[in-house]
C-alpha cells in the first residue's frame, strides 16, 4: 500500500491544468455502448476509476484502447457479455450506468447491486423506478438486478430527488426507446449536460439537459462520434481550496468558470481573492489566499448549489478560519468520516447528525491520518499542505480513484509531498 508524506506550511504557487471530469468520464464511456459504431472520447482523466471501467468493458467484449494522452477509442459492437458481476461492481460503484446503456442498446442487462460505501447507503431505487417506467421488467435476485424489455417505450418520470446517477441512467435507456421520455426534477450537474451533449453527437435527441426537465425523443439507431469531455469542477475546486488553505497564489487552466460559481462565491466570502480571465482560447482562474480567513456556513445542495464533493476539502480549510463555521450535508447521510482524522491534526469539530460545527483554530499540526473515501482523502491533503510539520496520509488508493497525477501537480505548485510505496 502507498502513502503520502507531506511537509506542510508551504504556500502553493504557480499554474495547474485541470484534467477531464471523472464523473463525466464514468458516464460517457458506458454511453458509447449505445452507438452502433466505434467512438473516440478525448480529455479523459487517467485515473484508477477510468482504468477499472476500461477493464470492465473489455471483460464484456468491447474493444477499448486507452492512451496516456486521455484519448480512448471504444468499439462496442464486439460486446457479447451482458452481465456486470459483483466483482466488477465492487471495484466501481458507477458501473450502474451500464444498466441503462445495455438496456437501451440490447434490451437486457444483469448488474450486481452496487451496495453502499463510506458516505452512505447509495441505493439505486430511482434508477430501477426509471427503467420500469420505460417498460422494462426489473427483478432483483441474489443481489443482482435483472432488467429485460422487448421494447422500451418513452414515459413521464418524476425523480423524488434530483439524483445525478438516476437522471443519467434514465437518459441512457431512453435514448433508443419508442417515443418521448420526460424526466422531471432532473439533476442539473455539468456532467449531466456533458452526457446529453455526447449522446446528441451520436444522433440522440435530448433537450433541456441542465434544467429541471429533460425531454428525450427515442431514436432507432445511434452512430459513433468523437467527443472531448468537460474539465473536472471538483478537481478544480479542490485546488482552489488548497491554494487558499496554504495562503498561496495559483492559476487554474482548463476550467469552465460557471461550473465553479458556488465554490468561488464561498471562498470569496471567506476572504480569498479570485480573478477570472481568458487568454482568447480558454478561461483561467487566479486564486489567492489571504490572512486568517473568515468562518462561513455551507449547505450542500444539488447543482448549482454547493457541491457535496467539495464539502470535505472545504471543511479542512474552515478548521483554520476565524470563528465558528457550520456545514450541513444535505446529499449523503454519512459524509463526515474525515472529521476524526482532522481532529487528530488539531481541528475542533463537533458533528450532530447532518450538521458539523467547526470552531476555527490558529493552525493544524502534522499527524498520521488515513483516508476513508475519495474526497475525505482530498480533505486530508488540503489539511496536510496547510499544517505545521509532517503528515502521513494512508489509504491513498482512494485518492488515486479520482485525481489525475495529484502529487505531481501539487509538487509543481511547490508542495513538499512524497508518495512512498510500502512493502
Ligand atoms: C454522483 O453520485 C457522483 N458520482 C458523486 O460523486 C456525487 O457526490 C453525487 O453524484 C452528487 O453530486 C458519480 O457521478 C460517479 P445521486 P450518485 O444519485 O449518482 C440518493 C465523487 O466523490 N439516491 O445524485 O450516486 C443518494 O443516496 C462521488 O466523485 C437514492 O436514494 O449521486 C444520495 O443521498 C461521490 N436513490 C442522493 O440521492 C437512488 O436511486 C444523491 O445521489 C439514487 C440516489
Amino acid at each position: 500500500m502507498a502513502y503520502y508524506k507531506i511537509n506542510g506550511g508551504r504556500p502553493l504557487e504557480g499554474q495547474v491544468t485541470i484534467s477531464g471530469a471523472k464523473n463525466a468520464a464514468l458516464a460517457i464511456i458506458p454511453a458509447a455502448i449505445l452507438a452502433g459504431q466505434p467512438c473516440v472520447i478525448e480529455n479523459l482523466p487517467i485515473i484508477e476509476d477510468v482504468h477499472v471501467l476500461t477493464e470492465i468493458l473489455r471483460l464484456m467484449g468491447a474493444e477499448v484502447e486507452l492512451y496516456e494522452n486521455g484519448c480512448m477509442r471504444i468499439d462496442p459492437t464486439k460486446i457479447d457479455n451482458y452481465e456486470v458481476t459483483f466483482e466488477m461492481v465492487s471495484k466501481l460503484r458507477a458501473s450502474y450506468y451500464l444498466l441503462g446503456a445495455m438496456l437501451g442498446r440490447y434490451g437486457h442487462a444483469a448488474l450486481a447491486l452496487p451496495g453502499g460505501c463510506s458516505i452512505g447507503n447509495r441505493p439505486i431505487d430511482f434508477h430501477i423506478k426509471g427503467m420500469r417506467a420505460l417498460g422494462a421488467e426489473v427483478e432483483i435476485r441474489n443481489g443482482i438486478v435483472y432488467a429485460y424489455a422487448d421494447e422500451l417505450r418513452g414515459a413521464e418520470i418524476y425523480l423524488d430527488m434530483a439524483s445525478v446517477g438516476a437522471t443519467i441512467n434514465i437518459m441512457l435507456a431512453a435514448c433508443r426507446a419508442e417515443g418521448q421520455t420526460v424526466i422531471t426534477n432532473a439533476a442539473k450537474e455539468p456532467h449531466v449536460v456533458d452526457v446529453a451533449n455526447f449522446l446528441n453527437m451520436m444522433g440522440a435527441s435530448i433537450k433541456g439537459a441542465g434544467t429541471d426537465v429533460i425531454r428525450i425523443k427515442g431514436r432507432k439507431e445511434l452512430h459513433g462520434t468523437s467527443y472531448a469531455i468537460i474539465p473536472d469542477q471538483i478537481e478544480a475546486g479542490t485546488f482552489m481550496i488548497a491554494a487558499v488553505a496554504t495562503k498561496g497564489n495559483v492559476v487554474l487552466n482548463n476550467i469552465i468558470p460557471t461550473h465553479l460559481e458556488a465554490i468561488s462565491a464561498k471562498l470569496m466570502e471567506c476572504g480569498a481573492h479570485i480573478a477570472e480571465g481568458d487568454d482568447g482560447t480558454e478561461f483561467f482562474l487566479q486564486v489567492q489566499g489571504g490572512d486568517r480567513l473568515r468562518a462561513v456556513n455551507i449547505k450542500t445542495l444539488p447543482y448549482p448549489g454547493f457541491p457535496t464533493d467539495l464539502q470535505q476539502p472545504m471543511m479542512a480549510l474552515l478548521t483554520m478560519s476565524k470563528g465558528n463555521s457550520y456545514i450541513v450535508e444535505n446529499i449523503f447521510e454519512d459524509r463526515f468520516n474525515h472529521v476524526p482524522e482532522l481532529i487528530r491534526m488539531g481541528a475542533s469539530i463537533n458533528v450532530n447528525g447532518r450538521t458539523a460545527t467547526i470552531e476555527g483554530v490558529e493552525k493544524l499540526y502534522g499527524a498520521n491520518v488515513r483516508a476513508t473515501d475519495l474526497r475525505a482523502g482530498a480533505a486530508l491533503i488540503v489539511a496536510a499542505l496547510a499544517a505545521e510539520g509532517t503528515t502521513i496520509v494512508r489509504n491513498i488508493h482512494f485518492i488515486d480513484r479520482g485525481y489525475e497525477r495529484f502529487e505531481q501537480k501539487l509538487r509543481a505548485l511547490g508542495a513538499d509531498i512524497e508518495r512512498i510505496e510500502e512493502d
